[in-house]
């Protein structure tokens, strides 16, 4: 049994086009109107292949192909919304083989005991609303719903809103379901792959997260007659702490500790004022636990420092945490030995990005197969993948996802 390559192709081509940018990227941000309309032509190609549709209150999606026996589902899927001049591979290729895969089981009318279940996640990102995996974390558990309903863009604008302005906001319970696995495909965004020759990762883990936000409050003044030795700058604080965060990862604890400011809010963010305020995020991982447990301390001191120089006062949330998460290795077999059976070169490896994958893992058994990153790119409108690796790729989900709904 294998894909079909060709309209899994058309099927990327035509939803690449919603949202896509004019260096052929993606700017789909979570709940925009991209998103809808990407979100609206999965849901007609899930009716198309006879799926069950539901929507949570999440604007989760769900689409059930029905077993032959009432049991837990096999649950394939990943996210739709990309940051914001982002690639067309991040998220929707993983949702894009798991439809080609149901789509495979349908053409050979294969049945299963289990439910085979697409599933496409809201705000994996984390990009328009803080944190990412928002939607797969509220499912597991792990974040309340009124939270997630009430994060703000940075427009202020809430998330519950443009769920229901998008026509998302659904009536199921946004809460775990009868799992009998995880799959989710998605690009390694990481060299490792490409520099090894192989078609496919398995999965063996994903890295420790964690999110902070820190707001610094100066004194906004005019960037002429101000002299330099009364200022309280902002954003001198700041860059002080960019480059406090890097030395951490890099040297004080090193190893495979990374470390990110990635968003710097600037206000007034004029020429002629002295930075009033900036608020900043600070995005660290590590494989261990242990080591982010050391970092967060570290932050703290680095944020602690860089303010008192510059005699501005500070605010610092840990607001966001998942621990390293370990994939089933009964599934990681799974789907290993499903890749020889595709003929794939595979290796295993560890995730350095994020993924829905590490709350379904709280839930049930889960694992993730990857496809190489030219380049390592990724988060860019550079992120491509070969398709001769997608196909390799989704025919080794399809494999897997059969083998986990056939059995008992
Ligand atoms: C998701 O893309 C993440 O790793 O932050
Ligand atoms: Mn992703
Ligand atoms: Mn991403």
């Amino acid at each position: 049994m294998k894909i079909d390559r060709r309209r899994l192709e058309q099927t990327i081509e035509e939803l690449s086009r919603l949202g896509e940018t004019a260096n052929g990227g993606l700017t789909r941000l979570a709940l925009s109107d991209d998103d809808r309309r990407a979100r609206d032509r999965v849901v007609e190609w899930m009716r198309t292949a006879s799926l069950a549709v539901r929507v949570d209150r999440m604007g989760n999606i769900f689409g059930e192909r029905a077993g032959t026996a009432p049991l837990p589902s096999v649950m394939m899927g990943s996210h739709l919304d990309s940051v914001p001049t982002g690639g067309r591979y991040d998220g929707q290729l993983g949702v894009l083989c798991a439809l080609e895969a149901i789509r495979t089981l349908d053409d050979h009318r294969v049945r299963t005991r289990h439910p085979v279940t697409l599933v496409v996640f809201t705000n994996e990102e984390g990009a328009r609303f803080q944190p990412a995996e928002l939607a797969s974390g509220v499912m597991a558990g792990k974040i309340p719903l009124e939270d997630a309903y009430n994060a703000r863009d940075k427009d202020g604008v809430r998330l519950v809103d443009e769920l229901e302005r998008i026509g998302y906001l659904g009536p199921e319970p946004c809460a775990a379901r009868p799992l009998r696995a995880y799959l989710e495909l998605h690009i390694e965004q990481g060299p490792l792959l490409e520099e090894a020759g192989c078609s496919v990762g398995v999965v063996e883990g994903i890295v420790a997260i964690s999110w902070s936000r820190v707001r610094i409050h100066g004194t906004q003044d005019h960037a002429g007659p101000t002299p330099m030795r009364t200022r309280h700058d902002a954003l001198v604080a700041a860059a002080d702490i960019v480059a406090g965060v890097r030395r951490m990862a890099k040297e004080i604890i090193g190893g495979d500790m990374v470390g990110t400011v990635g968003n710097l809010t600037v206000s007034p963010n004029i020429v002629n004022a002295i930075p009033g305020t900036v608020t900043l995020s600070i995005d660290v991982r590590d494989p261990s636990d242990a080591t982010l447990d050391r970092a967060l301390p570290m932050i703290e001191r680095v944020v602690q420092d860089a303010c008192e120089r510059e005699g501005v006062r500070w605010e610092l949330q840990h607001y966001w945490r998942v621990p390293y998460t370990p994939f089933d290795p009964l599934v990681v077999d799974t789907i290993e030995r499903a890749a020889r059976t595709a003929g794939a070169r595979s290796r295993r490896l560890r995730s350095g990005a994020g993924h829905d994958a590490q709350y379904m893992a709280t839930l049930g058994p889960a694992g993730m197969v990857f496809v190489p990153s030219r380049g390592g790119r990724s988060h860019c409108e550079e992120e491509f993948t070969p398709l001769d690796d997608i196909e390799y790729g989704a025919n080794t989900l399809l494999l897997a996802a059969a083998e986990l709904a056939r059995g008992e």
